[in-house]
C-alpha cells in the first residue's frame, strides 16, 4: 500500500514537472517525491523559490488554519483583501485574490481574449501564461530585450497599435533581473495606458527597495498591477496571488472566474495574513539573497562568465565561453535549475538559493571551468 502510494506520488510529481516544462519551454529535470521523501533533493535552483520559506508566523498560521478548512474561504478572502487594502492604500474592491498570481495573469489574458487582438510583451520574459494565452486566441507579440537585457520600452512603445489589447511589462524582469527606474516606468505607462491595458508583473519588487507603480492606478482605469507571496514571502506551494486595479476592472474580471470560490485556500489565505506580520522573515530572506547572490556574481566574475546585474532572486549570465555545458554539468552534481530563456541563445538563468547552496554552485563551476 505504502508502495503503491510512493509510485502514485512520484507520478503526480513527474506529471506536474513536465507540465511546468511544457509551459516554460526549456526542460526541468524531474524530481520524484520519493527522492524528497527521502531527503536526496538535489540543490533546486530553477524557480526562484524562496529557499527560506514559508515565514515562521505563516507556518503556524497554516497549522492552525487546517481546523477551520471545512469551512468555505469567504471571510479570510475578505480579511486579506483588506489588509493588502490597507497596506496598498486601496479598498478590497481594487483587489483580487488568486491562487498564485500566474492564475491571475491568465485571468487578464482571457479578459484580453474577449477583446479580441493582440498582447505585447517582451523577449524574453516570464512566459508560463502565453500558451494558454494564444490558445484563448490572443496573439502575442514579442520585442526583443535591449542589448543590456531590459525590456526595450521605446520599442514597445512603438510597436503598440490598434490590435494591442494587452501590454504585459515584467518589472523586474524574469528571467533576467532587470528593473525600471520610476520615473522611466511612469513614462511608459502614461504613454500605454492611452492605447491598450497594461499588466505590470511586480513579483520581485518585494526584493529590493524598487518603487511599485500600484499607486498609479488611481489614475490609469486601464493599469493592472500583479504580486505574489510566491517569493519573498516564501509560499510559491501555497498558491497565493493578487491583482490590483480600479473596481470596474477587478469587477469585470471576477465575472471571468466561475464563482467567489475560486483562488488561493483557507488555509493558503491565513498564511498569507501571516506572512505580511513577519516582517523579521521577510528582511531576512532580502539579506540572504543579497548575500548569496554576491557570492555566486562573486564566482561569476572570477571565471569570467559575464552576467546582467540583478535585482532579484536569480542571475542571467552567459556560458558562451565556459568549457562545459553549464546546465549538464551542474546536473551532474546534484544542481538543477540553469537553464536558458533565448532561442539558440548561451545566456541561462539560476535562481539564488541559500548560501551555502550558491557556494557549492561556485566550488563546482570551479572544479569545471
Ligand atoms: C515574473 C513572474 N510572475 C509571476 C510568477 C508566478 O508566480 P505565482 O507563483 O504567484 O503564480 C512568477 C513565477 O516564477 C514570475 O517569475
Amino acid at each position: 500500500m505504502q508502495r503503491r502510494q510512493l509510485i502514485k506520488n512520484a507520478g503526480f510529481a513527474m506529471l506536474s514537472f513536465s507540465m511546468a516544462r511544457d509551459l516554460i519551454g526549456a526542460p526541468l529535470p524531474t524530481i520524484t517525491n520519493d527522492r524528497i521523501q527521502k531527503g536526496t533533493t538535489p540543490i533546486i535552483l530553477r524557480a526562484n523559490e524562496n529557499p527560506h520559506g514559508p515565514s515562521p508566523l505563516a507556518r503556524v498560521a497554516m497549522q492552525e488554519a487546517v481546523g477551520i478548512s471545512n469551512r468555505y474561504q469567504w471571510d479570510i478572502n475578505g480579511l486579506l483583501k483588506e489588509r493588502i487594502g490597507t497596506l496598498t492604500n486601496h479598498s478590497k474592491e481594487h483587489i483580487t485574490l488568486g491562487a498564485g498570481s500566474s492564475e491571475l495573469l491568465g485571468l487578464v489574458c482571457l479578459w484580453a481574449s474577449y477583446q479580441k487582438g493582440h498582447v505585447l510583451a517582451s523577449e524574453p520574459t516570464f512566459k508560463l501564461w502565453m500558451p494558454a494565452a494564444r490558445k484563448m486566441g490572443l496573439a502575442t507579440q514579442l520585442i526583443p530585450l535591449t542589448s543590456s537585457k531590459h525590456n526595450d520600452l521605446e520599442r514597445m512603445l512603438a510597436s503598440i497599435n490598434g490590435g494591442t489589447r494587452l501590454v504585459y511589462l515584467c518589472n523586474p524582469n524574469n528571467p533576467t533581473g532587470t528593473a525600471h527606474d520610476k520615473q522611466t516606468l511612469e513614462t511608459f505607462i502614461t504613454q500605454a495606458c492611452k492605447s491598450c491595458v497594461v499588466l505590470v508583473d511586480e513579483a520581485y519588487t518585494d526584493y529590493y527597495d524598487s518603487p511599485s507603480v500600484a499607486h498609479l492606478i488611481d489614475r490609469y482605469p486601464n493599469l493592472i498591477i500583479a504580486k505574489t507571496f510566491s517569493k519573498v514571502y516564501g509560499m510559491a506551494g501555497a498558491r497565493v496571488g493578487y491583482l490590483l486595479a480600479q473596481p470596474t476592472m477587478i469587477k469585470a474580471l471576477n465575472e471571468l472566474q466561475a464563482w467567489a470560490n475560486a483562488g488561493p485556500s483557507a488555509v493558503s489565505m491565513r498564511g498569507a495574513l501571516a506572512a505580511l506580520d513577519d516582517h523579521a522573515f521577510v528582511s531576512y530572506c532580502k539579506k540572504e539573497n543579497d548575500n548569496a547572490k554576491k557570492i555566486f556574481c562573486d564566482g561569476l566574475a572570477a571565471l569570467k562568465i559575464p552576467f546582467i546585474p540583478s535585482v532579484t532572486s536569480f542571475v542571467y549570465f552567459d556560458g558562451a565561453a565556459y568549457k562545459k555545458s553549464i546546465p549538464t554539468y551542474l546536473q551532474s552534481h546534484e544542481i538543477l535549475g540553469a537553464r536558458s530563456f533565448e532561442e539558440k541563445s548561451t545566456w541561462l538563468r539560476l535562481s539564488v538559493g541559500t548560501t551555502q547552496e550558491m557556494e557549492r554552485v561556485v566550488e563546482v563551476l570551479k572544479m569545471g571551468g
